[in-house]
């Protein structure tokens, strides 16, 4: 797919035409990763966070009830995992350093020893514990660069004081170390034009990485873009929106871009479309869902963005829920762990 051809679907109005791109994408996610689709249960340890990133709401600024779950209650929400068939778990949090290193480490040891799990972490760009945790058993790592545009990013996402990070350099390395490498971007981030969008994508052909995030950028009025995202907007015709289609349109020219790779209808879309968001996403070339696992007691705390799906579900209600609504669209729910199938 060349780059002209991305940048005219992504500026696609007609329905007709859109629905060739759904059907096309759909039929490549079918060839290549079949009609399962795999359930990643997410654990969010801890909403502690150093970094002050303009788009999130858990930015260091912000001020919030913070917490950081215990040992126990992780590995409670990974035997919950186990018991609800899902394959995988991911624990996320903010870039935090209170959750140490061999804190980490011990509980990927203990999941990985009891359980047949795959452990994904998200912990931010935490460089220097990356080789340990891989050590510990730890099987993916999912770091999202979130635009390509380098200008863009420096301005939503400042660099911590003396140390410069470059993301894609994480990446490289997340892969050396074998873990299997996920990915992504908002879309519709104040100042984020088609061309960057189209960059986007091809990056993701380029890292040729093994799981693409994607949802649409949702504004918090407690962050740098909430004050200020409207005067970062492009005119007209240049700034991507934040909308449902747009979304389909980046899942559908990534699926096309990267046949292989496990990609989530994410929670983002649920919350911009409650009703069947998720199922359209499926539809339209995702393979994924992420059922979240947080106890209650946190869920409403880790407000990256504003109303985000299913903070008041809990984990029995959201499992049940998401095998109904895979089940509803013809499609299966995935055995095991669904990890990415490499062809070599
Ligand atoms: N809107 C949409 N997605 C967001 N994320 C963070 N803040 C927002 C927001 N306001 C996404 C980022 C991050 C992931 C965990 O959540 O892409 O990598
Ligand atoms: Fe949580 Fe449907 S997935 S309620």
């Amino acid at each position: 797919m060349d780059r002209n051809e991305i940048l005219s679907w992504l500026k696609e109005t007609d329905t007709e035409k859109l629905n060739e791109l759904w059907q096309k994408a759909d039929k490549v996610r079918l060839e290549n990763v079949g009609p399962e689709v795999h359930l990643r249960g997410l654990i969010e340890i801890s909403s502690y966070c150093v970094r002050r990133c303009g788009y999130c709401g858990l930015n260091a600024d912000n001020k919030l009830q913070r917490y950081r779950m215990t040992r126990d209650e992780i590995i409670e929400c990974a035997h919950a995992a186990v018991e609800y068939e899902y394959g995988t778990v991911v624990m996320q949090a903010g870039e935090d350093y209170g959750l140490k290193t061999e804190f980490i480490a011990d509980i990927v040891r203990e999941i990985k020893n009891t359980t047949n799990l795959a452990v994904t972490l998200s912990l931010g760009e935490r460089i220097d514990d990356l080789a340990i945790w891989r050590e510990a058993g730890a099987d993916r790592y999912l770091l999202r660069f979130e635009t390509s545009n380098h200008e863009l990013y420096e301005k939503i996402h400042p660099s911590l004081p003396n140390q410069n990070c470059d993301r894609f350099e994480i990446l490289k390395k997340l892969g050396e170390l074998g873990y299997e490498v996920g990915s992504g971007v908002m879309i519709g981030i104040p100042g984020q034009s088609y061309e960057t969008l189209a960059t986007d994508i091809e990056t993701f052909g380029k890292f040729d990485l093994d799981m693409i995030g994607v949802g649409p950028f949702i504004s918090h009025p407690d962050t740098m873009l909430g004050r200020e995202g409207d005067q970062m907007k492009l005119p007209e015709g240049q700034q991507v929106p934040n909308t449902e289609d747009m979304v389909y349109k980046v899942v559908a020219l990534t699926r096309l871009m990267c046949p292989q790779a496990n990609i989530p209808a994410t929670s983002a879309l649920a919350t911009i479309n409650t009703e069947d968001g998720r199922e359209n996403g499926l539809n339209r070339g995702a393979n994924i869902v992420m059922p979240n696992l947080t106890p209650v007691k946190y869920r409403a705390m880790y407000e990256i963005y504003p109303d985000k799906a299913c903070v008041n579900e809990t984990a029995n209600q959201c499992r049940f829920c998401l095998a109904g609504r895979i089940e509803s669209i013809g499609r299966t729910v995935g055995q095991g762990q669904g990890g990415r199938k490499k062809i070599i």
